[in-house]
């Protein structure tokens, strides 16, 4: 598992932290030792690229503003003579544009200052951890498999646990199940599975049982022989076949039929098959991954979903966390977007800080394709040549968190100064009135009403 590895070699990871104020730079040095990282510090930024040039970094905490050669001189910088080294940017509450900018070019997170130190800790982690992972893949370069990065993006604790998952199972043969509601990456968890591990170079084939009608599906997955049937006028291998050693991806599962539910279970069991029409058996030997947005341990309750299928496919469970639950991803992926839309429609773009706000609002039911929806609309759109909070649909613009009790509770003197001013009203503005309902004297009415406006 490259994720908890990483966590054993964090003592032997350097990191350089940037920053011209020295009290901030003592503090986080001294955090960090203390974790057993190699500390290297510097309060400016030429000084901070000597020690890049010098020593073996494996990841970049720097600050934004500073006097001669800031932050984003030091990302530059970091680009051209060490890419792929993780740059992560503190930055004051007026300079989060430019981080979001230093995002969709590559930097690996931002955080603004104070940051709260835990989750700069697990950033920390998961950069170093995401820079190991992509040299390895960069040793791959030369296998057929290797134009076929996938990237699951976020460093959230929820996609943590998924990316550990996903190191630990990818190259075993146990059937997988990805469950999580609709665009939250179900597919790309599969493909993360297949194209990170052993089968790489196999065929990666999906099934979607939804897309499918349900009497095609069998014919779909098993094949037949010529003559299997009316209209089977040549033979057709299935896709059961047609995955090989590799994986078959059965997207939707929870939709297959009962009938198609127990001719997969026997597939699953015996290893073997037969086409529609053909006597041979044939041997399977496919690691299977299935994805639902249903729950399917509700389904076996309810009688839809086969049980005994049920344990055979969810060996190992990936639950995708949606997006509202790890909204501090929200802007990664957003840059992620921004990049790829800006490359296709020949534009450069910035997401303005404060629709970045509004994007993080938002309670996403469509998760993460609908982030990608929204930001390639902003691109195409992008009235004027930039790209504004105002041109957000209006759902997302307009959206009102539904009140938790936290929001709902007030403190004590809130609620002293809506009674002051509610009694001063009910009484037309007899301050005597007033204090005489609220069981007040005048004068603590007036020391409270002093407080209210
Ligand atoms: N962690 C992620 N990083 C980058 N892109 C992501 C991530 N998760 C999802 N996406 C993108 O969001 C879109 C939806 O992802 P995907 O198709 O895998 O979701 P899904 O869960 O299978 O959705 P559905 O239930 O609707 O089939 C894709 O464009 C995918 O690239
Ligand atoms: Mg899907």
């Amino acid at each position: 598992m490259i994720i908890s590895r990483d966590r054993e070699n964090v003592n032997k990871a350097s990191i350089l932290l940037v920053d011209d104020e020295p009290n901030a730079l003592k503090v986080l040095s001294a955090i960090f030792s203390g974790d057993g990282y190699k500390v290297f510090s510097s309060t400016d930024g030429a000084k901070a690229m000597d020690i890049m040039d010098g020593q073996g970094i494996d990841a970049v905490i720097t600050d934004l503003r500073m006097p001669g050669r800031d932050g984003m001189e030091l990302f530059d910088f970091v680009l051209e003579r060490h890419p792929g080294t993780p740059v992560i940017f503190l930055t004051a509450h007026g300079t989060v544009e430019s981080a979001v900018e230093a995002l969709t070019r590559g930097a690996f997170y931002y955080f603004v200052k104070p940051p709260d130190f835990l989750k700069l800790k697990k950033m920390l982690e998961r950069a170093i951890g995401h820079r190991r992972s992509r040299r390895e893949l960069e040793g791959l370069k030369t296998g057929p498999g290797c134009q076929r990065r996938i990237n699951l993006t976020g460093g959230t604790d929820g996609m943590l646990r998924v990316a550990e998952i996903i190191e630990s199972v990818r190259d075993s043969t146990s059937s997988v199940l990805i469950s999580g509601e609709t665009g939250t990456g179900k597919e790309l968890a599969a493909r993360a599975l297949h194209y990170g591990g052993a089968r790489r170079d196999l065929p990666f084939v999906a099934v979607n049982c939804a897309a499918i009608p349900g009497e095609l599906i069998e014919s779909e997955l098993f094949g037949y022989e010529k003559g299997a049937f009316t209209g089977a006028y040549s033979r057709r291998i299935g896709r059961f076949e047609e995955a090989g050693a590799g994986t078959l991806f059965l997207d939707e599962i929870g939709e297959l039929a009962h009938p198609l539910q127990s001719k997969l279970l026997r597939v699953l069991e015996e290893r073997d098959m037969q086409r529609i029409g053909g006597s041979r058996r044939i041997k399977t030997n496919f690691r299977l991954v299935c994805s639902t947005n249903r729950d399917l341990q509700a389904e076996v309750q309810r009688g839809n979903f086969r049980q005994d299928l049920f344990y055979r496919v969810n060996v190992v469970h990936i639950k995708m966390p949606p997006l509202r639950d790890r909204i501090e991803d929200l802007p990664l992926l957003a840059a992620e977007f921004l990049n790829e839309y800006c490359l296709r429609e020949d534009k450069k773009l910035l997401i303005p800080a404060d629709m970045m706000e509004t994007l993080q609002r938002y309670s996403w039911p469509g998760n993460v394709r609908q982030l990608r929806n929204v930001i390639e609309r902003a691109v195409v759109l992008a009235p004027g040549g930039a790209i504004t909070a105002g041109q957000l649909p209006s759902e997302i613009l307009y959206f009102k968190r539904r009140r938790g009790l936290a929001d709902t509770l007030k403190t004590l003197k809130e609620l002293e100064t809506m009674a002051v001013k509610k009694a001063l009203t009910q009484c037309r503005g007899n301050k005597s009135k007033a204090a005489k309902a609220l069981g007040i004297s005048r004068k603590s009415f007036y020391k409270k009403l002093g407080g209210a406006f």
